[in-house]
């Protein structure tokens, strides 16, 4: 298929690849992109838009004027101006902030930001150092070099199970025979570079021994300089015992640093050295260094060499199990070096024991006092709600990079094919999920940060100011991030490139809705909500802007009616249903035959929260008038409940609809087809048995519910009690697991796609959505009316399901999974996934919206 940019079809074709692709294809494909790398590097542009006259106009008029004025300015071919959908928005950077800048910025500078990774550290630069672990797994008496997190290496359960973001980190890995844990400590002292110090503290037990290595366990520990300049070995590395020191070198961010080892037990240390700017394949690398030692001696040992001026120095350690190793990264130590000693042993042995455990009882504390579970669930459940938290916090990373758009146009910023490379810019951001998608997801962000916030404003309007800053001219924010290498190597070639006129549902705005009600509230304190007053001072132009985006772009052809754009009529011949990717509900289906004819409930359900929230900070926040009535009225409008009856409700279902050119006779048939001229082949092509007519398109699921989840439905209305009927109703969405995506009664329930597109949000239960209906269910239990108590009656139920079924599959599996199975409950899809299906532990806290 070309350029879909969703993350489902990339999620198949993914999975395709770990389970059925040889390594040799895999590399193939990491070779491939590192190739395209290379020809893109002489396209690096600096941006010379005109800022100053830009800004201008910020000031003085509205930027729904702005988006006009530009819009007309039309970029002929030879020009030397950048090509709009690359110029970034005219304004000063969020993330250029006062708040953003010192010590902020110092006590983010290093962490666990390599999610990707089983255990990986960098700092939030482009060309940071970085450092990560390698290991040999065994299976079936073959060795496997563990190090990117994958399906395919079968680990029985890893993830964060404490982590606080910033500071402290503590995973459990099982890796068949074996268990892993990593602990992640960072520390300020006097003394201390930029940024501090840090620890890495690596356990590993085996329970069966193994008979050509009986309970030994090897493991990589590598630093790296992205920027490729030398580290140096430390001179008495053959003497590691006494000296400890593995490498050291100097930066101009952290001054001078050194990287020592201890432990009480006994291992052996072998080392190489390797220059080469392809840090995104070590492991390859690595892998064939050790083939080649063991054909020509016959020992499994890394050579004990290294190429001239190194930029990534890779050591083996090897040591019988059990075993405990102790990583400390020590800074500044060309200006203090006389304590540097004193200070490597502040970070390893006991004293690094017990900094551990106090910051594991601070996490234990801060996760008690505000997610509050002690008095409701017992503690299995705060076990479950901590790894849910701990590994969202684990997994958020530092991205750098550029990514690509498609361009059809012919332009000088042209990269390959059909697309144009975005500006290099960088990305802080939660991931949905470490192994499947460790990048950023715009659709997914909104509901991480729902936990986040919570748990740290400070790291969540750093993320979402990442984000904003993202946007182009015309307020669009590409929505999958693909940033820098490591993130390419991940995604199949096809799906790389962004649509420009494709949208992703503007969730960031349940975070900052909930933000401004807590300011309401005074949920914050004076500091914070000093701050939070200017970070909405600073976003309030992009955010307009990304209001207006929408507001134009993806409007219908009624008044206060919309649709997502960027539905292929071509591609109907093959699918059942063609899919809507950007609304994030891929396959959940819509009208039969595209048109302009369209209306999304969903996306005008959207418009309605952002509307309303672009309302309350314009009222409360950033005190402007005019936008407050601009916003009051569309919100109004969207709010409308006999306006949204008349265009979307069904009085024979009680339930609401999209509204399309449709007909529910198609189905999928296998026929002769001939593709671009080759030879004609068996496919499954749409048959359309009946002539589509405009109609409201009969399908229930989440999609109708949203109406519900954003509580336009009276609380006296019988609509709302036939919304409790569908919700509540085993034939269409109820199970003992959560609320399926789509009805037992619809035509598409669980049918494919295409021949190569099982079902996706045809059935499955997925978290975010239940948490959204939960959301509104407690709602609806406290509002005034006929139904409050069949409400608070559901949601008890639906509240216990949900847990019931995650803590049960936790239990079973070792993971939280991307989606649920409708039928029996079981896990499905990627995993670990930590990412929504975290709000699992909101809805133990039963921590709704703030409004
Ligand atoms: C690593 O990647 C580079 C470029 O992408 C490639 O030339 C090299 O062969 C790769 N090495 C291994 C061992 O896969
Ligand atoms: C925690 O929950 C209990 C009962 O559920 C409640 O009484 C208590 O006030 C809550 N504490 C906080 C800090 O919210
Ligand atoms: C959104 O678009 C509609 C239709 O063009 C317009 O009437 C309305 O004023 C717009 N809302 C805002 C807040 O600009
Ligand atoms: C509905 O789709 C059919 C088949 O593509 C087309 O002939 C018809 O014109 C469409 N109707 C509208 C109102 O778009
Ligand atoms: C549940 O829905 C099915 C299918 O629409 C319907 O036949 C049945 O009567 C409903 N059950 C209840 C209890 O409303």
């Amino acid at each position: 298929m070309s350029g879909g940019d969703g993350r489902k079809t990339a999620r198949n074709r993914i999975k395709s690849s770990t389970s059925t692709v040889s390594g040799e294809d895999h590399r193939e494909l990491r070779n491939r992109k590192g190739l395209r790398k290379e020809r893109g590097k002489d396209q690096l542009r600096i941006l010379d838009v005109n800022f100053k006259l830009l800004l201008g106009f910020t000031i003085v008029s509205s930027l729904v004027a702005l988006f006009f004025v530009f819009r007309s300015v039309q970029f002929s071919d030879g020009d030397d101006r950048l090509p709009r959908v690359i110029t970034p928005f005219p304004a000063p950077k969020i993330m250029d902030l006062e708040m953003f800048q010192g010590e902020h910025k110092e006590s983010l500078y290093w962490g666990t930001y390599r999610p990707h990774l089983y255990f990986g550290v960098r700092a939030r630069i482009p060309k940071s150092l970085v450092a990560g672990l390698m290991w040999l797994g065994v299976k079936d008496g073959r060795y496997f070099m563990r190090h990117f997190c994958q399906d395919a290496d079968e680990l029985q359960t890893y993830g964060w199970n404490k982590h606080n973001g910033r500071n402290f980190g503590h995973q459990v890995l099982i890796d068949h025979g074996m268990t892993l844990t990593t602990s992640f400590l960072k520390s300020k002292v006097d003394g201390s570079g930029y940024g501090g110090d840090w620890a890495f503290r690596v356990g590993v037990q085996s329970e069966k021994l193994n008979e050509e290595t009986p309970g030994s366990a090897h493991l990589f520990f590598y630093v790296a300089d992205e920027g490729e300049n030398a580290l140096n070995l430390g001179r008495s590395v053959t003497e590691i015992h006494e000296k400890s020191m593995l490498a050291f070198g100097s930066r101009s961010d952290v001054g001078g640093w050194e990287l020592h080892l201890k432990s009480l037990d006994d291992f052996e240390v072998h080392h190489v050295g390797l220059k080469t700017p392809h840090i995104h394949n070590l492991s390859d690398m690595v892998q064939g260094i050790l083939a080649l030692q063991v054909r020509n001696f016959g020992h499994l040992e890394l050579p004990d060499t290294s190429d001239a001026s190194p930029n990534i120095l890779v050591y083996q350690i090897s040591a019988r199990t059990p075993f405990r190793a102790d990583i400390a990264f020590v800074t500044g130590t060309d200006i203090d070096n006389a304590r540097v000693e004193e200070r490597v042993n502040g970070l390893t042995g006991t004293s690094l024991t017990s900094q551990l455990h106090k910051k594991e009882n601070e996490f234990d504390d801060k996760f008690k006092k505000i997610f509050n579970l002690s008095d409701k669930l017992d503690s299995e459940f705060a076990e479950v709600g901590k790894a849910a938290i701990g590994n969202l916090l684990g997994g958020i990373g530092y991205f750098y990079g550029q990514s690509r758009i498609l361009f059809p146009q012919p332009s000088k910023h042209r990269y390959g094919g059909d697309s144009i490379l975005y500006w290099p810019a960088e990305l802080y951001t939660a991931v949905p999920s470490r192994p499947f998608f460790p990048r950023g997801f715009l659709w997914d962000e909104g509901f991480h940060q729902l936990l986040i916030w919570r748990w740290d404003m400070h790291i969540s309007l750093d993320i979402i100011g990442h984000w904003l800053d993202l946007m182009n001219i015309d307020g669009w924010i590409p929505r999958e991030q693909i940033l820098g290498a490591e993130a390419l190597s991940k995604v199949p070639e096809e799906f790389v490139a962004q649509r420009p006129s494709n949208g992703n549902p503007p969730t960031l705005f349940l975070v900052l809705q909930d933000v401004v009600c807590g300011m309401m509230k005074n949920k914050f304190s004076a500091t914070e909500s000093k701050e939070i007053s200017v970070f909405f001072e600073r976003s309030f132009g992009r955010l307009e802007a990304w209001f207006q985006w929408f507001n134009t772009t993806q409007s219908g052809k009624y008044r206060s009616s919309y649709y997502w754009h960027g539905r292929k009529e071509s591609q109907t011949i093959f699918e059942l249903n063609p899919k809507t990717l950007s609304s994030g509900l891929d396959d959940y289906p819509r009208a039969s035959h595209p048109s302009e004819e369209e209306r999304h409930l969903d996306l005008r359900c959207w418009m309605l929260l952002a509307a309303d929230c672009m309302r309350s900070i314009s009222e409360q926040l950033v005190k402007k008038k005019e936008s407050m009535k601009a916003y009051g009225e569309t919100a109004k409008l969207l709010a409308d409940f006999d306006l949204l009856n008349k265009m979307h409700f069904d009085k024979d279902y009680g339930a609401y609809f999209d509204y399309g050119n449709h007909t529910e006779k198609v189905r999928l048939r296998r026929q002769l087809v001939e593709k671009d001229g080759n030879v004609p082949s068996l496919e499954l092509v749409r048959e359309v048995l009946e002539k589509p007519s405009l109609r409201l398109v009969p399908h229930i699921g989440y999609v109708s519910l949203f109406p519900f989840i954003w509580k336009i439905i009276p609380s006296k209305s019988w609509i709302l009690e036939k919304q409790l009927d569908i919700i509540s109703n085993t034939s269409i969405l109820w199970t003992d697991f959560g609320l399926r995506s789509l009805s037992k009664t619809s035509s598409m329930y669980m049918r494919r796609n295409t021949e190569h597109d099982p079902p996706y949000w045809r059935g499955p239960i997925w978290m975010n959505l239940n948490y959204l209906i939960l959301s509104s269910l407690h709602y609806y239990s406290k509002e005034e009316g006929p139904y409050r108590e069949r409400a608070g009656t559901i949601y008890n139920e639906l509240r216990g399901n949900l847990i019931q079924n995650v803590m049960k599959n936790h239990k079973r599996t070792g993971y939280l999974w991307e989606q649920y199975d409708q039928k029996k409950g079981n896990g499905k899809g990627a995993h670990p996934f930590t990412g929504w299906t975290s709000l699992v532990l909101l809805i133990m806290a039963e921590s709704y919206s703030e409004c």
